[in-house]
């Protein structure tokens, strides 16, 4: 009698850490007496043409440090037209219908869809319309409900907080302004988390509005202090003052979102006459070795996925909630965005420590402008300007070792 199989592909946007998902969904598969084939392309190898590999150990030996995905993806075609519950679009019948066959003739127990929002939109329907689905929360953004993390986010805020890194010295040496404009489309994530791990001065999220009166005054307010550089950071998706998004136009496609750093560079040049330069990190956060929290995360989640599978739990995601993971339904995951909670801990942890986010917030106000630090003399005024007691500590010991 042949083994009982199980399928998976990878969807969307690639991110580090989906051939650690693969890997371990093969070993879990051939540990409980499964085979596992492969779908190519994301959901664009279940149909007409049908293309799958079979997976085995040896094939997928020494992928699990690999970025990218042996079985390919994509975020175009005829599976892509969905966008989440809330806006949904109905996949063509005879597309579902051709899938169950594939499905069915190939004897496959159950899928593993990995993918983000949009992909796992596409599993919820395919669980709907009775095909034996799982799914496993990939994107680089973290932008999906019912998960503290997806695998792939930790891979991202490595890479941009390595370039804030590197934008520092090249800031510090030159005196200049530096914009980093980093992925997320509608939640700040990897801004918020690069920031604070890369040091940024501002960071500006969709979730809190900003102007540019106030980026330019926490500039200002760093000069005053004899800091003659500033990190920005800027997420693709927040809105310009003004209330728009910055985007490519594209007939048709959802929008891709890009190119407000350059913007933001050159509204600061503009009003401060202080050289600003940006540096678009893009696919780069993409690319590339999986650290090894992402690994042991994707890791788990191709495992725990084969056994939802074992266990019949259709129409289920696996998901973080640390320390465990565990699963919720798919549905659950994709109908709304997750984004950051703007008085949430890390906000507010980067507030104390002086980050602007480019918005008017009571406290930050008193760390700007003062030409005479001695003047600020009321218990009040000292206890909501953290960076005040901060520089105050710094001069103290820059005393000390003057006078030692
Ligand atoms: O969702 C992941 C993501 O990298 C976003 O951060 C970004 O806006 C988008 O995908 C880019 O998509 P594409 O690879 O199609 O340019």
């Amino acid at each position: 009698m042949s083994k009982k199989r199980i399928g998976i592909l990878t969807s969307g946007g690639d991110c580090p850490g989906l051939n650690a998902v693969i890997r371990g969904a093969v070993k879990t598969s051939s540990q409980l007496g499964y085979e596992c084939v492969g779908f190519l392309k994301g959901y664009e190898g279940l149909y007409d043409p049908v293309r799958y590999i079979n997976l085995t150990q040896k094939n997928t030996t020494g992928i699990l440090n690999q970025g990218g995905t042996i079985l390919g993806s994509t975020n175009k075609g005829r599976f892509a037209a969905t966008v989440g519950v809330a806006d949904r679009v109905e996949l063509d019948p005879e597309l579902l219908e051709g899938v169950k066959t594939t499905v069915d003739q190939l004897g496959i127990e159950g899928l593993v869809c990995v993918g983000g929002d949009g992909s796992l939109a596409v599993a919820q329907q395919f669980h709907e319309f009775g095909i034996p689905v799982v799914g496993v929360p990939k994107t680089i953004d973290n932008d999906l409900s019912a998960t503290a993390f997806t695998f792939g986010f930790d891979s991202a805020i490595d890479c941009a907080t390595n370039a804030l890194d590197r934008l520092h010295t090249t800031a510090a040496s030159h005196e200049r302004i530096m914009v980093l404009e980093v992925m997320g489309r509608h939640a700040g994530w990897i801004a918020l988390h690069a920031g604070i791990a890369g040091g940024g001065d501002v960071i500006l999220i969709p979730e809190i509005s900003w102007t540019f009166e106030d980026v330019c005054h926490k500039i200002l307010d760093r000069e005053s202090k004899g800091k003659r550089f500033t990190l920005v950071v800027v997420a693709e998706g927040a809105e310009l003052p003004d209330g728009g998004l910055v985007s490519e136009d594209r007939q048709g496609a959802q929008a891709r979102l890009g190119g407000i750093g350059q913007i933001v560079a050159a509204e600061i040049e503009r009003r401060l006459l202080k050289e600003t330069r940006t540096a678009v990190l893009g696919h780069l956060q993409r690319g590339g070795a999986p650290t090894t929290f992402d690994r042991v995360l994707a890791t788990q989640y191709g495992a725990h996925a084969v056994r939802l599978i074992v266990e019949g739990r259709f129409g289920d995601m696996v998901c973080y909630h640390p320390p465990e993971v565990g699963s919720v339904p798919i549905i659950e995951a994709v109908n709304k965005l997750r984004q950051v909670d703007p008085n949430g801990s890390a906000v507010q942890a980067a507030r104390a420590l002086g980050v602007s986010f480019g918005d008017q917030v009571a406290g930050e106000r008193a760390f700007t402008i003062r030409a005479e630090p001695a003047e600020v003399s009321t218990a009040e005024e000292i206890e909501l300007d953290a960076e005040f007691v901060l520089d105050l500590a710094e001069a103290a010991a820059e005393e000390a070792l003057a006078q030692s």
